[in-house]
């Protein structure tokens, strides 16, 4: 190459502004990722969802308020903060208003600052009874879904069949485009599935009330962030579900509709992934999952109960129990490569005060043969090869500062953020906001010899 031509590498070496982060969950779901983004957006403008659908459940605790929100992003308890519907989420306008009433009960008048992508596929009764008859159908094809309509809702957007929101809250055709869906969908709940039509007279009578209510704050919800963006703001970006429920690097089929992970954010929103300056990824410092599907590290019924019990491991959509497990590091580490992640956020350490020996699983044996890779397949045999440690047999709950952690609890930390290969940057030791222990520096894994 002529030295003309030559491209100083260094000069391409101006980093991206740390402005814009993302939140996203590195396990099965239900990792504490409201919590960690209620407290996070103290510093954002903007917090956006941009993937999922009803079918979250995220939980936030202010004093003895509760909160959980399924739609709506955890940003919204924040007055000022305007809280953006990506396009790549599923919206059932059903569920939202019965949120956004929710919260007007809870005196939070916040409907103002909540945006929706005029390009967000909408979820219809239709899609609910599909999801529902599916999974009643029995045999191999259970899912364990949230029978929210999440699948179905999405397999319409890939078919091009969806309704979108610009075209659910226009009122000229919005009864004409429910009866061409009605009549798609009605064949296969009758011929395929057995059960009864579902009249489209009847979906638009009730859903044209929503579409009226909710036209106000349908826009170009792209346009808007990168307006934002350019006006020097602080995007929040917040995953719901869990990477291992990513429908390209999760534990297909066992997995939800949408990208869950990191690799999410381009496509549900219009906003490129390269401008956000951080990833952090939130794990339990144990393990759930709730539906079907492979859990190698999942523990035994007894152990699980009294986890489940101390942990309030219950469903925020479902209130189903949820399956408990240990920590799986190989499952983790796969979740941190593929969603880019910059550091971890440790969650629920408190749970695990009252054991005393705690678990940690840090490589597989698939079919026989020893391996740290999480397999494609979900019909392999595979036996977790654990590592255990002491427990520290007092409380978390108090802590606020690495210091004032037990020494074994540490030294458990540290061993995760080893063998993830992944900073710590929060730990998380109760429900309420400031229950959080906040390192800096982050806790950086021990460097590997040659590093
Ligand atoms: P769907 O998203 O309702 O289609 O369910 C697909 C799978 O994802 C099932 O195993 C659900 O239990 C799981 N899932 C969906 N949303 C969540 C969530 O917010 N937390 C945990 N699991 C979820």
């Amino acid at each position: 190459m002529r030295p003309a031509e030559r491209v100083e590498m260094s000069s391409l070496n101006q980093s991206r502004p740390a402005r814009h982060s993302c939140v996203v969950g590195l396990q099965w779901g239900d990792e504490g990722k409201g919590k960690i983004v209620d407290v996070l957006t103290a510093d954002a403008d903007v917090v956006v969802r941009y993937q999922g659908g009803a079918n979250a459940g995220h939980t936030v605790q202010v004093e003895d308020q509760e909160y959980i929100f399924h739609l709506i992003p955890s940003g919204i308890l924040k007055k000022d903060t305007a809280c953006v519907i990506g396009n790549g989420v599923v919206i059932d306008p059903r569920a939202l208003i019965a949120e956004l009433d929710g919260l007007l009960e809870m005196g939070l008048d916040h409907e103002e600052n909540i945006l929706i992508s005029d390009r967000a596929h909408v979820v219809l009764p239709y899609h609910s009874a599909l999801d529902e008859a599916k999974e009643s159908a029995g045999g191999d094809g259970k899912i364990g879904t949230t029978l929210r309509g999440i699948g179905p809702c999405y397999t319409d957007k890939a078919s091009r069949v969806g309704i979108r929101m610009s075209e659910f809250v226009d009122p000229n055709g919005l009864r004409e485009r429910l009866v061409h869906l009605g009549e798609l969908k009605n064949r296969e709940l009758e011929k395929l599935h057995g059960r009864d039509p579902i009249d489209p007279d009847v979906v638009f009578e009730e859903y044209s009330a929503y579409a009226e209510r909710l036209r106000s704050r349908v826009c170009d919800a792209t346009a808007f962030l990168h307006e934002q963006d350019a006006r020097g703001a602080g995007i929040l970006f917040e995953g719901a579900q869990g990477a291992m429920l990513d429908i390209d690097m999760g534990t297909y089929p066992y997995v939800t509709s949408s990208n869950t992970s990191f690799l999410g954010l381009g496509p549900g929103t219009g906003f490129s992934a390269r401008k956000v300056g951080k990833v952090l990824g939130i794990t339990k410092a144990y393990a759930t999952r709730v539906g079907e599907g492979p859990f190698p590290s999942e523990m035994q019924e007894e152990a699980a109960a009294s986890l489940r019990e101390v942990g309030g491991e219950f469903g925020a959509t479902t209130g189903r129990p949820r399956r408990c497990g240990w920590l799986d590091i190989v499952a983790l580490r796969r979740a941190i490569q593929f969603g880019d992640v910059d550091a971890m956020v440790v969650t629920k350490l408190d749970v695990l005060d009252h054991l005393e020996e705690i678990k940690v699983a840090v490589s597989y044996k698939v079919d026989g043969a020893e391996t740290d890779q999480y397999p494609a397949s979900t019909e392999c045999e595979v036996i977790p090869q654990y590592r255990s440690f002491p427990g520290w047999l007092e409380s978390t709950t108090e802590c606020r500062a690495f210091e004032d952690l037990p020494e074994k609890a540490r030294e458990y930390l540290r061993f995760v953020a080893d063998a993830a290969g992944c900073p710590i940057a929060i730990v998380s030791v109760g429900k309420e906001r400031s229950q959080i222990v906040s390192l800096d520096p982050w806790l950086e894994p021990t460097p590997v010899e040659g590093d």
